[in-house]
């Protein structure tokens, strides 16, 4: 079938093969081209198949040789209707992986449930043995808590006052002021039991009885700090609530590994345009006008770019991981250079629909998100017949 992008709201609700196809090749290419890491050679990423953790799946197979087995909940196609981006995404890696002589397999459902971490564990049994280093890198707006059967739904939004600020609509380069009503108890406890770090440290205690970590295991999960101009609605706001969680986690799996000489820890890395960040307000017009500068000074890196310095420069340097005062690794270093900060928060007090296109990298942002869901990408025919039922080797 022709495939073209479908809007309804902040998301796309169709993606291209082909595209996200190229653009699994592109990350691919771009880690070869860095030469090989020293780094761990049986992993599983948890969250695998877009944003960060596809990067980190691409990173540590090409980079490092590695099997992996990659979790993610994604729709997959049917006759006539596009599988989400991720389904594509992981059917590429896979082929490009197997391509390679390397093992890849994936499993489909919900991370959150017993059952998932259980098929997780069978596999990594029969095929693995253990493995070495365990990424997490889940985004999700709900969660059905496995042991009390409650849904949470994660909320972005401020805590105490109403916070207003301005937002552009990236579609229309429209800049508007939006206010966020604060949220009530109810609304930090959940979205905390989404994206905080009890999932995380389920898993890891799951892998551990199971007798799966190899000695000297690293588990990696992923936070955001951000600027001042984001704090109320980002770090200081309910998600801030659960990234502190997520946090003080990676100290209890740490204590938790300690007879495996084990280790946990959270990378902070930079504001990137993926499918969870573009649903969230007053980001979309930081990330625009953060690109501006980080492109014009040379500095701007992709998930690809930000995981592969991860690896080479933080995780497996043959020394100690280098954290900051709070024990977490820094990777968000260049976006949160005083200089790149003065001069975006100059631009966001210039922001308005007349000027946005020219002082932000609104281009830059649409591309991107057009990007994830494989659409605009150089290199592809999108005038070509598409095969939208693109099947993952390992998932009949
Ligand atoms: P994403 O939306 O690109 O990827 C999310 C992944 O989680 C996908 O593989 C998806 O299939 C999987 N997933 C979601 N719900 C699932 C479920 N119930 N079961 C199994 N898999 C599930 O997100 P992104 O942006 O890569 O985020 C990953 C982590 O990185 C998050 O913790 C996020 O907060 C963090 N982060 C994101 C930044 C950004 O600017 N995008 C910046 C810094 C950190």
């Amino acid at each position: 079938m022709i495939i073209e992008p479908r809007m309804r709201g902040f998301i796309c609700t169709t993606s291209h093969p082909a595209g996200c196809e190229q653009n699994v090749k592109n990350q691919i290419e771009y880690i070869k081209s860095k030469g090989s890491i020293d780094g761990a050679k049986k992993v599983l990423v948890i969250g695998a198949s877009t944003g960060f953790g596809l990067a980190s799946r691409i990173t540590s197979a090409f980079g490092s040789d590695a099997a992996t087995i990659g979790v993610f909940f994604e729709k997959a196609p049917a006759e006539g209707k596009t599988a989400s981006p991720g389904w594509y995404n992981s059917a590429a890696f896979e082929a490009e992986a197997h391509k390679a002589g390397l093992y890849a397999k994936s499993i489909n459902g919900d991370a959150f449930s017993n059952e998932i971490k259980q098929q997780t564990i069978d596999l990594i049994k029969a095929d693995l043995g253990q493995v070495d280093l365990i990424i997490y890198s889940l985004a999700s707006p709900v969660r059905l808590h496995p042991v009390t059967g409650v849904l949470h739904r994660s909320v972005l939004k401020p805590i105490g006052d109403t916070f207003t600020n301005k937002t552009v609509d990236f579609h229309s380069g429209k800049v508007s002021e939006i206010s966020i009503a604060p949220c009530n108890d109810d609304d930090i406890q959940n979205t905390v039991a989404v994206m905080g770090g009890e999932d995380w440290a389920m898993w890891i205690d799951a892998l551990k009885e199971a007798n799966l970590l190899a000695p000297g295991a690293t588990t990696v999960a992923y936070s955001y700090i951000g600027p001042a101009l984001t704090e109320a609605v980002y770090r200081k706001g309910t998600i801030g609530r659960a990234k502190d969680h997520l946090e003080a986690t990676a100290f209890e799996i740490t204590n938790s590994l300690a007879d495996l000489n084990g280790k946990a820890f959270v990378s902070v890395n930079k504001a990137l345009v993926t499918q969870a960040s573009s649903a969230i307000p007053v980001i979309p017009l930081y990330i625009s006008l953060l690109y501006k500068i980080m492109k014009q000074e040379g500095i701007h890196e992709g998930c690809i770019e930000q995981i592969q310095r991860l690896y080479e420069e933080r995780l497996y340097t043959n020394g100690e991981v280098p954290v900051d005062e709070s024990g977490r690794i820094r990777i968000d270093d260049l976006e949160m250079r005083a200089d790149v900060q003065e001069k975006v928060a100059l631009l966001w007090d210039q922001a308005v629909t007349e000027n946005v296109a020219e002082i932000g990298d609104l281009e830059g942002y649409r591309k991107d998100f057009y990007n994830l869901f494989g659409f605009d990408v150089a290199g592809v025919d999108y005038k070509a017949e598409a095969n939208e039922m693109m099947g993952i080797e390992s998932i009949a």
